[in-house]
């Protein structure tokens, strides 16, 4: 935590090339508004809260960061250097900017890893610069500002494309657009820079020739890895910056111990845990609060949204779950929806074709096809046969059902609600229950059977005449 040192992050601009009516920086990746990322650079580094540099649509990200930042105004969006001189009132009101340090980072660049940047701070230090910026050399150099350097290899200029000549659209070295300034050599010169190129805006690019000029020390650091600096400016972008999440994610994991049959397929938020020895197999959804435990299966096609899941349960294909609790040993599915409020106990077995809400379930209940179990009260051991219903609504209120200990409902039963069927209590297949069933009671609300003997030979035999 470097005492000296303040954050700026720009994100004041639209991202016009989103084609998106939402600011660019609050798309998400792995779950998180990419700015996030970037926040979470910026607390690593500063004890201070980063000062953002907001315009378009800033209550919205106001909202999302909360009092994670600091915020500053920038009201149009005149370019980048600019944009940083509306961070000066609030870092020139804590005291003189001489002998401090400000790294200036982008909203929309979120991949930098923490070391890296720590290297730029370090190289800042160690070589005396009165400016240090983040350089790379991505496969393909697109819309970035080119790195300039004279004969001596000592970088003289950033060149924005829409200034750029046909050679210098060349050069392969482009800037990050992350920096670290001296104090006392950016805000005075910002307030000295005239718009006076292609985009007529005030670029932050501009101040690298500017402080060299005035005889200071400027250099750069290479990105090893030039994913660190992907910038999100479209929707090609994002995706770039999901996916290379999406790997880190996953990388993480597999270092924890968990096993991915084919890791490239599963989409995973970054806020997610997974215990070792789990195995998840392809095309897995895994998003928001959710936490899988040691010793899981988690089959093809899972889609889990806050869901905690204990050790050793087996999710099978298609299960889709959310907002849930799933304790150790229990096996979902396949096709099961497993809906907000449910509680599956230890060992419990829900099967293909089953709906739930709102419905705990105790130690070793079943409920193995075919059923809906809304607004439930389940106890432990206890089994529901196939195609048993609980009838919850009555279309104005939602009414709950409980089934005790030990409790046996035969298939294809409806279970009107509100009522209670007592513990070790039978209710026989096919039965339409509307009051409550005493302890160790059967209920039976079938019509008897009725035979017709010979009834169907005399029909063929009609048919033939
Ligand atoms: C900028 C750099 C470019 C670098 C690239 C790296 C300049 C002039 N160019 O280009 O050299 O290669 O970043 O990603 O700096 N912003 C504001 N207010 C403004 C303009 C921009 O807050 O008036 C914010 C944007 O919201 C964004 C960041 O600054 O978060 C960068 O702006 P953007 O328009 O994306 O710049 P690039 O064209 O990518
Ligand atoms: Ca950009």
């Amino acid at each position: 935590m470097n005492e000296n040192l303040e954050v700026i992050i720009l994100a004041a601009g639209l991202g016009t090339r989103m084609k998106s009516s939402t600011i660019k920086i609050l798309h998400r990746a792995a779950g998180r508004p990419i700015v996030d990322y970037v926040i979470d650079l910026a607390s690593d580094l500063s004890a201070k809260p980063p000062v953002m540099v907001i315009g378009y649509q800033r209550d919205a990200v106001q909202k999302a960061v909360g009092n994670r930042a600091r915020f500053a105004v920038q009201d149009q969006q005149l370019g980048t250097g600019h944009a940083v001189l509306q961070a000066a009132p609030i870092i020139e009101n804590e005291g003189s900017v001489r002998g401090r340090r400000v790294l200036i980072l982008s909203g929309d660049v979120p991949l930098t890893r923490p070391e890296t940047l720590r290297s730029l701070l370090d190289e800042h230090e160690r070589s005396g610069n009165a400016l240090t910026l983040l350089t790379m050399l991505p496969a393909d150099p697109a819309t970035y500002g080119r790195i300039v350097r004279d004969e001596t290899g000592a970088v003289v200029r950033i060149v924005e494309v829409k200034d750029a000549t046909e050679e210098q659209k060349k050069i392969g070295e482009v800037n990050a657009g992350i920096y670290v300034f001296d104090g006392e050599h950016l805000f005075d010169n910002l307030r000295n820079l005239s718009p006076e190129n292609a985009q007529k805006e005030y670029y932050l690019t501009d101040l690298l020739e500017v402080v060299r000029r005035a005889g200071h020390r400027v250099g750069a650091v290479v990105a090893g890895d030039p994913a660190e600096a992907l910038g999100v400016n479209s929707r090609s972008e994002l995706a770039q910056v999901e996916y290379e999440i999406q790997r880190r994610v996953v990388e993480k994991l597999m270092r924890d111990g968990v096993t991915f049959r084919n890791p490239a397929t599963v989409v995973i938020d970054s806020s997610v845990t997974i215990g070792a020895d789990t195995v998840v197999y392809p095309f897995v959804t895994l998003e928001g609060n959710t936490r899988i435990g040691e010793g899981c299966v988690v089959d093809p096609g899972v889609h889990l949204v806050d869901v905690t899941v204990g050790d050793d349960v087996h999710l099978k294909t298609g299960t889709v779950a959310e907002d849930c609790v799933i304790e150790a040993e229990a096996t979902v599915g396949p096709y099961a929806h497993l809906r907000a409020g449910t509680h599956l106990g230890r060992h419990v077995k829900v099967g293909n074709f089953v709906e739930t809400k709102k419905a705990v379930f105790g130690a070793n209940a079943k409920a193995s096809h075919l059923s809906y179990i809304g607004d439930a009260e389940i106890g432990a051991d206890v089994n529901i046969g196939a195609g048993t219903i609980t009838c919850n609504y009555d279309g104005v209120n939602k009414h709950k059902t409980v089934l005790e200990d030990g409790v046996f409902i035969g298939s294809d039963s409806q279970l009107v609600a509100p009522i209670r069927v007592g513990r070790g209590a039978y209710v026989g297949a096919g039965s339409t229950i509307t009051k409550d069933v005493p302890p160790d009671a059967l209920a039976l609300s079938r019509t008897p059977q009725k035979i017709v003997e010979g009834w169907a030979a005399k029909k063929r035999e009609s048919r033939k005449k």
